[in-house]
């Protein structure tokens, strides 16, 4: 025992001295060993059936009388529901489960809180550009709140898987393509959902998802498979998950895809060898719907029985919608089949969660928070906020915007000039479109005399060109033309990949026509995904990406396009010329033939740069930003130790301005190779004109351990490239050395 706790108390301190501790501790709910003795007792009095009815998630599609359900529930054949919104139906399934079954264990009700409940905040991929996790937490905190005055004790969010492929529709859903910002979103989620209390009437349970690697769908192809290399898995899409599992999260789902041959929803070296015997993980997992039946369609299980054996053993706890666990494991359990550890393992973790949220002590939702917690003005104005910092300008030739506000009149032509949908996006909760501000309103809102010719032009999809006539005439009456065009809400998300990613429809003919009338013309792009927008970029003077901005959109639109706020986003995925360019992503290996225009055997295409469109980080301002004195103070380094870099940026420009200020490095030689560029730190500023900030960044050597040709997660020595800049490929330049 003494010798234990020399050897913990000497890791400790090796930890502290490396400077390797994690930013949370391991485990960071701890263990509550009175929670767990009230499981023990619990577990002790339950049948098989009952300890698989608490692994079973229901739908009851909002029944009024769901008599049937009930009676499921009496039997404590279910212990969680999804989708149920109302409130009623909730708490009198949930009084069915506390007062009529016989151990009274309370029901745990699920839903997809993406990115808000009733009030629709920007969508994922949208609010990811704004780099701000403090605002990212307190939309979180929100979409937490609002929740729970529906019920609503659990969120399958956030989505945290890694994405490079924009043919990929679940890409909306995410932070975009890169490690190292994906898992610092996913901290500030989990916090904004979770709180520092899981049983405050105001937070929710969290849940991270596709656990793991399912933004790697082959070809971009929804529900496709996925084939990582161990190493990639770990450095590439694994990080975010333990981020989130070090911030506490209290449940991950696993993904549909077929990982290595092994579809993560039966993956046992996902779930259980390092969720569970490396992470050290003591929530639960929970299967994304069916995922567990599909076993068979995959071809890993016979039948529904063998599925859930696999699914159970391998560390899903709870299955979702499908019904192998509970038509089949109790009576597997009791002849041996499977083992009772397994159930009493999962339920364990259940349980666990369901104590942590208070259900046990508090189990009914209050009503009457919706009168108070929903909607309120002071949401709004986060909505508008989020809006607002999400809003990527693309280009701004000759400073067209931001417009004069004395502007006479603007023809405003497009699809989604007037759509509310496109604005709440994909998951959009308990949204509804009598909540939206549409872009028309937006500008009507922030200048009231201004002539409006609208004109909606064509519709998203389809061929019709019917309205293009009265477009081009609206433009010609007008001073300048705003163009809301683009994806609508359901031409992204999940089972929503397009080979295509051009602007869909007749929209970019519709663009050409009214481009030829001669008047200045400005982009309103909605989308959930990269575009190939190049001949827009070519030919448009003006281009402001709002994504799917929420419902706060056309206030937050209308704020950057007349200039009371000066636009900052920074998109986190790269978009590329075409589609044959994809996957591409910032972040890749050199190759041994690197580009050299002048050489033809080298890594390019014949008919294509390599370079993308837009890349990794990049947004415009209203105003400019210097770059100047990149230091880095101790250029040699002993591993363990900290590079302290630091850049002075300027305001150079007329107007006030945030700036997202970048740092990237290159590890030039190691034991495996490494990508060309890695985001290692960012930091997002606010510099009135004329004023300096020195941006300082402690890189400690930890952060830049890799799986080396061991697979060994460490730090090599040698020469490093750093740079501090607005994107992925400007910036100064400078090294270092870790000896
Ligand atoms: C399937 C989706 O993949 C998942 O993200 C979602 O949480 C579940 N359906 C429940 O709606």
């Amino acid at each position: 025992m003494k010798i234990r706790i020399i050897l913990a108390i000497c890791i400790f301190l090796t930890l502290i001295q490396t400077g390797c501790m994690p930013s949370a501790e391991q485990g960071k709910n701890g263990l509550d060993p009175v929670i767990e003795s009230k499981i023990d007792a619990i577990l002790a009095k339950m049948t098989p059936e009952e300890k698989v009815g608490q692994m079973a998630q229901l739908i009851n599609d909002n029944k009024e009388d769901p008599e049937e359900i009930k009676n499921e529930i009496r039997k404590g054949r279910a212990g969680s529901f999804l989708n149920i919104t109302n409130i009623e139906i909730r708490n009198s399934l949930q009084k069915t489960a506390v007062e009529e079954s016989r151990l009274g264990i309370p029901l745990i009700f699920g839903y997809d809180v993406i990115h808000g409940m009733r009030t629709v905040f920007p969508v994922p991929l949208a609010e990811a550009a704004s780099w701000d996790l403090d605002l990212m937490e307190k939309t979180a905190a929100i979409a937490a709140k609002e929740a729970r005055a529906y019920g609503i004790d659990w969120t399958f969010a956030p989505m945290i898987d890694i994405a490079r492929d924009p043919r990929w529709g679940r890409i909306v859903e995410g932070a975009g393509e890169d490690t190292y910002l994906g898992s610092m979103i996913t901290r500030a989620k989990v916090r904004g959902f979770q709180g520092d209390d899981l049983s405050d009437p105001e937070t929710i349970a969290a849940c991270l998802k596709h656990y793991a690697a399912y933004g790697a769908s082959q070809a971009g192809r929804e529900y496709s498979t996925t084939e990582v290399p161990e190493r990639v898995l770990r450095d590439v899409y694994l990080p975010p998950f333990k981020a989130g599992v070090e911030e506490g999260t209290a449940t991950l789902m696993s993904g549909f895809n077929d990982l290595n041959g092994v579809p993560a929803s039966g993956n046992k070296y996902l779930l259980t060898d390092i969720l569970r015997d490396e992470w050290g993980f003591d929530g639960f997992v929970v299967s994304d719907w069916d995922s567990i039946k599909q076993l068979i369609a995959h071809g890993l299980a016979k039948d529904k029985s063998h599925a859930g054996i696999i699914g159970s053993t391998a560390g899903v706890d709870m299955e979702m919608h499908t019904h192998c666990y509970i038509e089949n494991l109790p009576e597997l359990a009791m002849n041996g089949a499977v083992s009772e550890d397994v159930l009493d393992t999962a339920v364990r973790r259940i349980l666990r969660v369901k104590f942590r949220l208070g259900l046990f002590d508090n189990p009914y939702a209050d009503p009457k928070l919706q009168d108070t917690n929903i909607l309120t003005p002071e949401h709004r104005e986060v909505a508008r906020q989020a809006a607002k910092e999400s809003l990527v300008l693309l280009k701004n030739k000759n400073n067209l915007l931001p417009l004069d506000k004395n502007i006479k009149s603007i023809a405003l032509i497009g699809p989604l000039a007037n759509n509310e949908r496109a604005l709440k996006g994909t998951w959009s909760g308990m949204g509804r479109d009598e909540d939206v501000v549409t872009i028309m309103q937006g500008i009507k809102n922030t200048v009231p005399n201004c002539t409006i010719n609208y004109a909606k032009g064509c519709d998203i999809t389809g061929g019709d060109d019917e309205g293009f006539a009265e477009a081009v005439k609206a433009a010609e009456k007008s001073d300048v033309v705003i163009m809301a065009i683009g994806e609508s809400e359901d031409l992204n998300g999940e089972s929503h990949s397009r080979t295509k990613i051009d602007l869909p429809g007749r929209q970019k003919e519709l663009l050409k026509e009214i481009n030829k009338t001669g008047k200045p013309v400005v982009i309103v792009l909605f989308t959930g995904r990269p575009l190939t927008i190049d001949w827009s970029l070519e030919n448009i003077p003006a281009i402001l990406l709002a994504w799917h901005p929420g419902i706060e959109g056309g206030n937050g639109i209308a704020d950057v396009l007349f200039g009371d706020y000066n636009p900052a986003g920074k998109i986190t995925v790269t978009f590329p010329r075409s589609v044959g360019q994809i996957p591409i992503y910032y972040n890749m290996k050199n190759t041994g033939r690197p580009f050299d225009e002048e050489d033809r055997f080298t890594s390019k295409y014949i008919d294509s740069p390599n370079t993308p469109l837009l890349p990794f980080g990049y947004g415009l301002s209203y105003t400019t930003f210097d770059y100047k004195n990149l230091k880095i103070e101790n250029e040699k380094v002993a591993i363990p130790g900290t590079v302290k870099i630091s850049a002075r940026v300027t305001n150079t420009g007329p107007v006030a301005g945030h700036e997202v200020v970048q740092l990237y490095i290159r590890d030039l030689v190691g034991s495996v190779t490494r990508p060309v560029k890695e985001l290692k730190g960012f930091e997002r500023i606010y510099l009135e004109p004329g004023e300096t900030k020195t941006v300082t960044f402690d890189l400690s050597t930890c952060d830049l351990k890799f799986y080396d040709i061991n697979m060994e997660y460490n730090v090599e020595p040698g020469n490093f490239k750093v740079w501090v800049g607005p994107n992925s490929v400007e910036g100064l330049e400078g090294s270092f050395e870790l000896l």
